[in-house]
């Protein structure tokens, strides 16, 4: 296995009476790993509370990225968190091969940039090790390694039933620029960032009821973002701006 990429301590099984600090190490994976990405996947869709949450992958997919026909070293790239002798978590990045597939395609970037486009896929933890940071520290984890390389615009789905990973997504440099229907017709914000631009400027801002889909689609419509989400008891509001130009 690699060198390790970070380490500290994860709560397992935390608020309950057993709950536990335990150590964890972070790794790019390489194939040995592959039976434990299925397990952990089969593990993380069983605690669901809406299976369109989280999209799953056949095992095809999970040997397709250690593939010995990758286009550079990060074309594709996993990044697993062990822990209690285990598989704990993982973040997968791939840069989208066929044009329609290409989240830049769906929030109209330029044809341009579309070959600077890298997903980032799939996170997941492991259900007994949540709430210790581990989705946004592989996202960290994975963000740093597309800086300074060509895939200078990220893009990645989330759910608007997922407000902990949205918010764990914005959290981490992420805006909304659209919301649609994708895999088997499952409603998505299309999250993206540009790690090579200048930091975003906003102008207006506006409030919305993270249940309002339909004014959010119209707002995303008129070329306003996503830049912020606040937690409340009624579930979420979203925080929606213009972007400011240059010239502006
Ligand atoms: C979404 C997911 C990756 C988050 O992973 P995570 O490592 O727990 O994320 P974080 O620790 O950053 O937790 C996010 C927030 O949720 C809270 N939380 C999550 N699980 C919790 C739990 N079991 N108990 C208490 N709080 C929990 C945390 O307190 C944290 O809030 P905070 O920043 O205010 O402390 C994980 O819940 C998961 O695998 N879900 C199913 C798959 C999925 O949705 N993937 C993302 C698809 S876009």
């Amino acid at each position: 296995m690699n060198r390790s990429i970070a380490s500290g301590t994860v709560l397992w099984n935390r608020g309950s009476p057993v709950q536990s600090l335990m150590p964890f190490s972070m790794f790019f994976l390489d194939e040995s790993f592959i039976p434990d990405l299925i397990h952990l996947q089969q593990t993380v869709a069983l605690s669901l509370p809406f299976p369109e949450i989280f999209r799953l992958h056949d095992a095809a997919y999970f040997r397709s990225l250690f593939a010995v026909d990758k286009v550079d070293k990060i074309d594709k790239s996993v990044i697993g968190t062990i822990s209690g002798g285990g598989l704990i978590g993982y973040s997968i990045i791939c840069v989208p091969g066929n044009r329609d597939l290409n989240l830049g395609a769906h929030i109209s970037l330029p044809e341009s940039e579309l070959k600077k486009v890298a997903h980032l896929q799939a996170v997941a933890v492991h259900p007994s090790c949540r709430g210790s940071g581990l989705q946004r520290l592989m996202i960290e984890k994975h963000l740093a390694l597309l800086k300074g390389t060509r895939y200078e615009h990220v893009c990645c789905t989330v759910s608007p039933r997922n407000p902990l990973s949205l918010r764990n997504l914005m959290s981490q440099g992420f805006f909304i620029r659209g919301l649609k229907p994708m895999f088997s017709g499952w409603c998505r914000y299309i999250m993206h960032q540009n790690l090579a631009g200048p930091p975003a400027v906003f102008s207006q801002s506006v409030v919305i009821s993270g249940k309002d889909l339909r004014t959010q689609l119209e707002l995303l419509n008129g070329g306003l973002l996503g830049i912020g989400i606040d937690m409340n008891s009624d579930g979420f509001d979203l925080i929606f701006a213009g972007e400011r130009k240059a010239a502006d």
